[in-house]
């Protein structure tokens, strides 16, 4: 058989450790999934639209009615004015993020992102449309704020793409003022498109808000905003993602993504218009109790010898510092990993030997911070989305695999 495409097979694909055997009996602590409650009127409205046999294509680009309550949406939060007709809903905003490169970018063009990012997501998407992703290191000491001198070091005739994720998957932070505004100078200084993906811009805490780059002086024209249900109302597997953009940038994305998505799900569009267009009491509930997680597990784990889990800006992920639990016990993590799983060969990163010391002492299962880019080394990521219950048991498990080798 003829292999398939060299794209396709240097693309990194995220997944467990084999040997490591990640059973049903693995606690998992990754989830993107916002478990809570009280959207009981989203559900009802897709109900509703089954039951009105709504099941049927819809406009290529998305109901009217939702691009219309995503314009006000984007106008009253986030400053930045568009008509309905620049506005494109898709299959959750993974569709739009990958129509870009494919839209926008020529082979050998390069994209600049950082490091740590979601599960090599971005690079991925780019090197798939035969892009070149440039990746700038960022430190969780400073935040994980971007270096703006590396970055406009970093500039090329060939960079067209800027990606700025605020607040960011796995780390948390958002972009401060000063990066926002930096980073938006270099993209009108050398003419790049801005990808702002503000998928978790709902989920900030103490009162803290994210800039959408498009609302500022001279960014409109080169933005894609991108946001999306999936985080905002807990709605991850409705699919429903959108993009706000100028005719111009929203056209050419669109026909990227037309051959492989069509339009989003007819039912779940109905569902996201109830979001937007419902009661949103059970948003700032949710924000508190994402809020009550976030310090029962940054509390707990900073209490462990070693360890440092720093409260961050937004999402409901929180990136976890081991690299001094690493210094002080990391020899006796490595002898418990070999001397318990057949075959194990220790890896070079610190953090999969912390995350793989979880999973065989603990029955747990905490993201390496290693596979969201080499920044990551060193940290590991949890994800405070589930109930209560479940986080309470997860901590048992890793304060008690952690007293295991004290
Ligand atoms: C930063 C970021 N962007 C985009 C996505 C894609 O989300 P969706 O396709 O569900 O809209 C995710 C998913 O976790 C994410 O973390």
């Amino acid at each position: 058989m003829k292999p398939s495409s060299s794209r396709i097979k240097n693309i990194a694909s995220t997944g467990g450790r084999e040997v490591l055997k990640i059973g049903p009996d693995v606690h998992y602590m990754g989830t993107g999934t916002i478990q809570f409650d009280t959207f009981e009127h989203i559900h009802q409205a897709g109900i509703r639209a089954i039951e009105a046999d709504y099941v049927g294509y819809t406009d290529n680009v998305g109901l009217l009615s939702l691009r219309e309550a995503i314009a006000e949406k984007l106008a009253n939060e986030n400053h930045v004015h568009y008509d309905p007709d620049e506005i494109l809903v898709t299959s959750g905003s993974s569709e739009i993020l990958s129509a870009i490169p494919h839209a926008f970018m020529e082979p050998g063009d390069e994209a600049i992102m950082f490091d740590p990012h979601y599960i090599g997501h971005f690079s991925a998407i780019v090197e798939l449309a035969s892009g070149i992703p440039i990746i700038l290191p960022t430190n969780g000491d400073n935040n994980w704020q971007p270096d703006l001198e590396m970055v406009e070091a970093a500039v090329t005739p060939r960079t067209k793409l800027l990606f700025m994720v605020s607040p960011s998957n796995p780390v948390g932070s958002a972009l401060s003022e000063e990066s926002v505004r930096g980073l938006c100078e270099i993209a009108i200084k050398h003419d790049l498109y801005v990808i702002a993906d503000e998928l978790y811009e709902r989920i900030m805490f103490d009162g803290k808000k994210v800039i959408s780059p498009a609302s500022l002086p001279g960014m409109r024209e080169r933005t894609f905003t991108i946001n999306g249900f999936s985080k905002a109302y807990g709605m991850t597997g409705w699919r429903v993602g959108y993009m706000g953009a100028p005719r111009e940038l929203l056209q050419p994305v669109h026909r990227a993504r037309l051959y492989v998505g069509i339009c989003a799900p007819s039912i779940s569009q109905y569902a996201a218009l109830a979001a937007l267009t419902g009661p949103q009491e059970p948003l700032a509930a949710m924000l508190s109790e994402l809020d009550r997680r976030r310090h029962y597990l940054c509390s707990h784990l900073s209490a462990i010898e070693g360890i440092h889990a720093p409260l961050q800006d937004g999402t409901f992920y929180s990136f976890v510092d081991v690299r001094e639990f690493m210094r002080e016990k990391g020899d006796k993590v490595r002898k418990v990993l070999l001397s318990e799983v057949e075959g194990y060969e220790i890896p070079d990163s610190i953090a999969q030997q912390f995350t793989d010391f979880m999973i065989v002492r603990g029955r747990v299962y905490l993201s390496p911070g290693s596979s969201f880019g080499t920044a990551g080394e060193g940290w590991f990521r949890v994800s405070g989305a589930s109930y209560m219950d479940h986080l309470q048991k997860g901590i048992e498990r890793i304060e008690e695999a952690a007293a295991s080798i004290l």
